[in-house]
């Protein structure tokens, strides 16, 4: 393991000596990747340092209105609706803002127990600081956004999430969480996800859906690297073997399998789902940057604006000839 570690921050090390921030962001992901009881350590972490939550407004606040809309396009009506979402991740922001739009219940998943008390009271804090705008936006009142997103904040984790109309399941397979759904949503997480695990997660998603019911999917195809560091190219991970691109993703939360968006609406088909809507963001800079690049073998044969697409939402139902569908 310590031979691998010098391996991984020797890689991380550029020709000319200095570290970039993705890098050093590299050698310390490395390190706390093997290091035991993770979240409990980002939980004490985010105690020490005073609570500072950061979420992505630009990301999620505009992701929930967007699922919101895709939804209401498909065809569901989300008053009354149970929704599950997949790969919750620390603030439950959008299945909050689908209770406010008129969810019953919402069904949070996750591989890991991010969620606690802090992070859903962050979320509930972000949602009210933008309650005008909700209802605004929502077509509802101010009086229905606090009264719907008030709860017992002493309260366990658990029957908080139960008094905002959510439950919290890690660790789960669908389709042995007895549960019927009317969507299956998520948010950058299936980037995430091995390719074999999201063909079963897709498989399960249409065994638990009920008739008429849909998955939603927006997923970020961009080097999550780039995200910590703006030097480096939205696409600079194209250029990777696979075999190096692993040793890269050591740390699992640095796992991305740079599948592009034609990849999933193959794979979406595959599974035997029609799509109802399919919104890929081509990115001009990644566009031009991979004039530059020398991609792998793996990404050589593929069209450069597939490859530059870095957003994709994927929305789909399952055909209708499905007996899981037809419920027979
Ligand atoms: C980048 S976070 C996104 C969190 C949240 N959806 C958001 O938009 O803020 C990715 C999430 O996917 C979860 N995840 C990764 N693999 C998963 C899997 N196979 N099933 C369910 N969740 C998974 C991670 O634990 C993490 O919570």
């Amino acid at each position: 393991m310590a031979e691998l570690l010098g391996w991984r921050v020797a890689w991380c090390l550029d020709g000319f000596g200095f570290l970039k921030m993705w890098q050093v962001d590299c050698a310390k992901n490395t390190v706390t990747a093997m290091l035991p009881f993770q979240q409990r350590l980002r939980a004490l972490k985010r105690r020490i340092a005073g609570k500072t939550h950061q979420i992505h407004e630009q990301s999620v606040y505009s992701g929930g209105f967007d699922q919101i809309a895709f939804l209401s396009e498909a065809g569901l009506d989300l008053r009354d609706s149970t929704i599950l979402e997949l790969g919750t991740g620390w603030y439950p922001v959008i299945p909050l803002m689908l209770r406010l739009a008129g969810a019953r219940q919402i069904i949070l998943t996750d591989a890991h127990p991010l969620l606690d008390r802090e992070t859903l009271k962050a979320a509930v804090d972000f949602l009210i600081l933008r309650r005008t705008d909700l209802a605004e936006r929502l077509g509802t009142s101010v009086e229905k956004i606090e009264e719907t997103l008030s709860y017992p904040q002493d309260a366990p984790v658990d029957k908080a999430l139960d008094e905002l109309g959510m439950t919290y399941r890690v660790q789960a397979t669908l389709n042995t969480m007895n549960v019927r759904v009317d969507a299956i949503i998520s948010h950058t997480v299936l980037e995430h996800v091995p390719p074999s695990v999201i063909v079963d997660l897709l498989e399960q998603s249409r065994e638990i859906l009920r008739p008429g019911g849909v998955i939603s999917h927006g997923i970020d195809h961009s080097d999550h690297r780039a995200h910590r560091d703006a030097r480096l190219s939205r696409v600079d991970f194209l250029r990777y073997s696979d075999a190096i691109w692993r040793l890269l993703c050591l740390n699992p939360q640095d796992y991305t399998n740079r599948l592009r968006h034609s990849d999933y609406v193959a794979m979406v088909e595959a599974a035997g789902y029609e799509l109802i809507l399919e919104r890929p963001l081509m990115d001009p800079v990644a566009r031009t940057d991979l004039d530059g690049l020398a991609l792998a073998p793996r990404f050589q044969s593929r069209h450069p604006d597939d490859l530059a697409v870095l957003w994709t939402n994927i929305v789909a139902r399952p055909k209708a000839t499905d007996k899981a569908v037809q419920g027979t």
